[in-house]
């Protein structure tokens, strides 16, 4: 059997389809829009084993097949190819330098000083939230989290408003033509880009931009390429997903009292329930894909060296053997370790980030709008490996 992950039945109840799945084994058959067939996992063990196994399941295939990364986005623009080697796909050793170099910005601690900023940004957003029928998305949980990455950054302000404009293409990638015309639409984003880092070269400043812009690695400083893809991988990777985990907490917490009250009467333990929306929600299905440098059968069943294969995040995230009752939504589930952020060498970078961010959002919104009512039921987004609403529009 070929599953498939964008199936609207799949992705509004899953637990029929992740019940079969798991009954074939630790490994089944998927279809991806663009990719085509992959093995992906179906238990959090196997997850977990795949995940922790980096020189057994590569992220560049280059050295296994022969055919790098950046020939399969042939389609992709020539000025855009080298972007395309950002620390997600890369293996180590050069994972771990590039991933060093970023990790003391995204500490906890450091993030965490954040937070009186960005409530002041949430605020402001929901000062100027009309009353009525709104697409909540547009005015608040797109623009938040997208400040939270120019705030990380040190983008000046007066800058976030044309940044927001050129890169919006990105959020409606969903085939390779779209995809084409975000990149082409990049170009302005990236000659803005290589201004900041021109000034930050002059005058060092806060924000991970200048951080990067003086990081030395051996005596290395970053080329312009690698500063760019990291950038544009902080933004890719961080506010898409972001906006997701928010908009499912928004419309799961406006369409069942019971849990709404746990919210407003909890203010301690949000953080639990956000960890809870991570887990069933899981709006990363699935991480990059890996190739198999060998044949093996570590997960159970044998693939062939150079294949294709990913965790499911989801699967791992309702796994009965993990989770007891994976199906039920427990507001305070304690332990929830989840696989919603990853694991292993790639585990996500700003998942303290997502989490403030989501806790801010939500805190902000119940409690500037405490009446807010869902206007309609969304329906899920279709766009490979994510799972979130497709909406989300409110009456305020
Ligand atoms: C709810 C929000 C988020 C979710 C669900 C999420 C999920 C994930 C997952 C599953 C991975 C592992 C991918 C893989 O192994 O291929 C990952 C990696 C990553 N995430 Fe996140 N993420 C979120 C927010 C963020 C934010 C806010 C940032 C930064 C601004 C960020 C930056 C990254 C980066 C840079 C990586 C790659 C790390 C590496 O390759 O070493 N993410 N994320």
């Amino acid at each position: 059997m070929v599953y498939r992950l964008n199936d609207p039945d799949f992705l509004a109840d899953p637990a029929p389809t992740l019940a079969q799945m798991r009954a074939e084994g630790p490994l089944v058959r998927v279809k991806l829009p663009i990719v085509g067939q992959i093995w992906m996992t179906t238990s959090d063990a196997a997850a977990r084993t795949l995940l922790k196994n980096p020189d057994l399941f590569r992220r560049d295939p280059g050295p296994i097949t022969g055919k790098p990364l950046a020939k399969r986005f042939w389609w992709m623009p020539g000025f855009f190819k080298p972007l395309l080697d950002t620390m997600i796909v890369m293996d180590d050793p050069a994972h771990r330098q590039m991933r060093r170099l970023v990790e003391l910005a995204f500490a906890r601690a450091t993030i965490e000083d954040l937070r009186p900023q960005l409530t002041k940004m949430a605020d402001g957003l929901l000062d100027a939230v009309p009353s009525g029928r709104v697409d909540i998305v547009k005015h608040y949980t797109r623009p938040l989290p997208f400040l939270a990455i120019c705030t990380l950054l040190g983008i000046p302000e007066d800058r976030h408003d044309a940044l927001t404009r050129r890169m919006a293409p990105l959020s409606a990638v969903t085939n390779p033509f779209r995809a084409i015309y975000a990149v082409l639409r990049l170009r302005g984003v990236l000659a803005d880009f290589r201004d900041l880092f021109a000034q930050a070269r002059e005058t060092p400043g806060p924000g991970l931009i200048s951080a990067l812009v003086h990081a030395e690695e051996d005596g290395q400083k970053l080329t312009e390429d690698q500063l760019l893809s990291m950038v544009l991988l902080l933004f890719l990777a961080g506010h898409e997903t972001t906006v997701h985990l928010i908009n499912a907490a928004i419309v799961g917490l406006a369409t069942d009292p019971d849990l709404r009250a746990h919210f407003a009467e909890n203010p301690d333990t949000r953080h639990l329930l956000i960890e809870e929306f991570m887990r069933h929600i899981s709006p990363v299905m699935t991480t990059k894909m890996m190739f198999a440098a060998q044949d093996t059968d570590i997960l159970g069943a044998p693939i062939k060296k150079g294949e294709m294969v990913a965790p499911l995040l989801l699967a791992a995230n309702h796994d009965p053997e993990r989770f007891e009752t994976p199906e039920s939504f427990i507001p305070d589930r304690k332990p929830n370790a989840h696989l919603g952020f990853g694991f292993g060498p790639h585990v996500c970078l700003g998942m303290q980030l997502a989490r403030i961010e989501a806790s801010i959002a939500l805190d902000r919104l119940f409690a500037r709008r405490p009446d807010l009512q869902l206007a309609e039921m969304p329906r899920y987004l279709r766009r490979p490996g994510l799972r979130a609403p497709a909406s989300v529009i409110l009456k305020l």
